[in-house]
Parts: C-alpha cells; structure tokens; sequence
C-alpha cells in the first residue's frame, strides 16, 4: 500500500500534519508542498511545533535547523552542521489536491479528466470523515444498487430498484465498470425520473472517478480516500459538470453533502474489517463491480490487518 498515492488534503493549506500506515509526517508549503518525518531525530519533539523558514525548518525544541533535503544544517549548541538528515516523503499536488506516497510510486497520481476542461464547472465538496474502513467507504462508491435505498428521491427511486447486467473490466491498473444503468428522480434538474447510464472506473486502491451520463449532460466526480486507520476513512472529492451553471457551488455541494451523510448512516454500520475472502459475504450479480474490486485489491495488496484487510 506504500506505494501507492494518499490524498492529504485539498491545494491551498499551509503545514498539516498526518499519520500514514504508523508515519508520523508533516507537510508544509512554503512555497512549494514538502513533507518529512514529523519527529526531531534529536529528542523526538513535534517538528510541527517549530519554525517553517523560506528554506529551513526549525526545532522549537534546541532550535536544530534542517534544509528542504531534510539535511541538518545547523545546531545551535555547537555552532555547527548536524549530522543526521530527516526522512523525506514523495508529494505532488493534481487535481487541486495534493498527495503523498511513502514509497516510490510506480505510477503517477490518477487523471481526473474533466479537471482542466474549461467546458465542466468544477466543485469540491468534502474532506467527508467515514468512522469506517477505508475500503468500505471506496465499495460504497462503487455500489449503485444501494441508490433506490440510502438514497430514495436523490439518487434512486425504490419503484426501480433493478440493476440490468453490465460489463467489468478488470485490468493490473483499473477496474471499469461500463454502462450501469439506474432509474434517477432528477438526474439533470429538471425534474423528471430518467434511465442514466455510469462508468465507473477504479484508478487506485482508494481512487475512483465515475462519469454519468443524461442525453449530453455530463456529470463526473473524482474521489480520494486517505486510510487514516481501520476505523477512520477522510474522503475528498470533486464535482465536474457540464450543465446546471444556473445552480449555485452551494446548492450543488449541499446536494453531495445529504448524499454523503445517507452513506455515513450505514457505512459506519458495517464492520470495521473488509473481507477479502468473498465468502463471508453474499454476492448478486449486481455487485459485479465490488466483488471484482476485492480480487484486485487481495492481488494487489493482500491481507494487512493494521488497515482491515482479512
Ligand atoms: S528535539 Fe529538536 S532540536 Fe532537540
Ligand atoms: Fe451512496
């Protein structure tokens, strides 16, 4: 799971500190976004309590002072160079998030086509806190026959609860789940109930984008879940579409706000672990998609008990 790319949080925040798989790690800005270990090889102080510089770091403990290599360069006490260096994390920022990987990522972070279409208006709508797996809030994601349940009058109508059968590919670096149809009340804002169609595609262990489809109206989201721990998920996410110009950022993110709180309710039901083992679980043909999403993730990643992989 090292390798893979976490969101830490939207662009724009200034220091944030996080704990990744058991990584006490601070990410800062100053100018660009950088992100060492949060511990003073010293005395093991917060470096978060110290000083952020142009181009240094300073311990607010005995005022050790390291560069943006993570090198020590100055230790009051001996008016000299230190000798240790802390330990450096990958960071990027995409998609008006930025990311961080604890190891060497074999990819780069997923593209989020609509991000830089001038054509799609763009909406952020989170961070969402889930006090539940992190794999558990991404099948929800992917988990359209819930829609006519959780989501009765926003997302589904309970008289059209039918999932016809789709189409799932499956390859080493995503899943796509193509042309799922759902029964909608109001898809597009106008009004009327309508058959739309979803793609579904999963780019990363906990990043999914999916595009829905109503005659020319498009409406896409991108999600990024950082697995705070086996009890506690973070998503982030944004809004691309191409009509509704006419309804406010607000209006359409209190809409996605409800939609999250409905998933929260039984999300945070479920249990704690995610079962790998598709027997502990019943299956249906509707839950193509999250049922191949486990065979990817116990191929890519395994059993990990500390994240709730059994
Ligand atoms: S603990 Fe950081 S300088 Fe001593
Ligand atoms: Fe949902």
């Amino acid at each position: 799971m090292e390798k893979y790319w976490y969101p830490v949080d939207f662009s724009g925040f200034k220091i944030k500190e996080i704990n990744l798989f058991g990584n006490e790690i601070l990410v800062l800005n100053n100018g660009k976004y950088f992100a060492f270990q949060n511990r003073c090889p010293h005395r093991n102080a917060k470096l978060s309590l110290g000083k952020i510089m142009s181009d240094r770091i300073k311990c607010s403990y005995h005022g050790w002072e390291f560069d943006m290599n993570g090198k020590c360069v100055y230790v009051p006490s001996s008016d000299s160079e230190g000798h240790v260096n802390l330990k450096k994390y990958n960071i990027k920022e995409k998609n008006g998030i930025v990311w961080i990987s604890l190891d060497i990522p074999d990819h780069d972070v997923p593209e989020f086509p609509e991000f830089n279409d001038m054509t799609f208006r763009k909406i952020k709508c989170g961070p969402y806190v889930f006090n539940s797996n992190p794999f558990r809030v991404m099948e929800n994601i992917l988990d359209v026959s819930h829609f006519a349940f959780v989501h009765e009058g926003y997302l589904g109508d309970s008289k059209y609860p039918q999932i016809p059968k789709y189409e799932v590919e499956v390859n080493n670096n995503e899943i796509i789940a193509k042309d799922i149809k759902v029964w909608q009340p109001n898809p597009d804002g106008t009004g009327e109930t309508k058959l739309v169609s979803y793609t579904y595609k999963v780019l990363d262990p906990l990043i999914l984008y999916f595009r829905k489809n109503s005659d020319e109206k498009i409406f896409s989201m991108y999600f990024a879940i950082f697995p705070e721990s086996k009890q506690k998920s973070i998503v982030y996410a944004w809004i691309a579409m191409n009509y509704a110009f006419e309804y406010s950022e607000e209006k359409i993110r209190s809409f996605e706000d409800e939609v999250m709180s409905q998933d929260k309710m039984v999300v945070e039901s479920q249990p704690y672990e995610y079962y790998l083992d598709v027997s502990k679980e019943s299956h249906v043909e509707a839950d193509k998609a999250t049922i191949l999403y486990r065979y990817w993730i116990n191929k890519k990643i395994g059993k990990r008990s500390d994240i709730g992989l059994i």
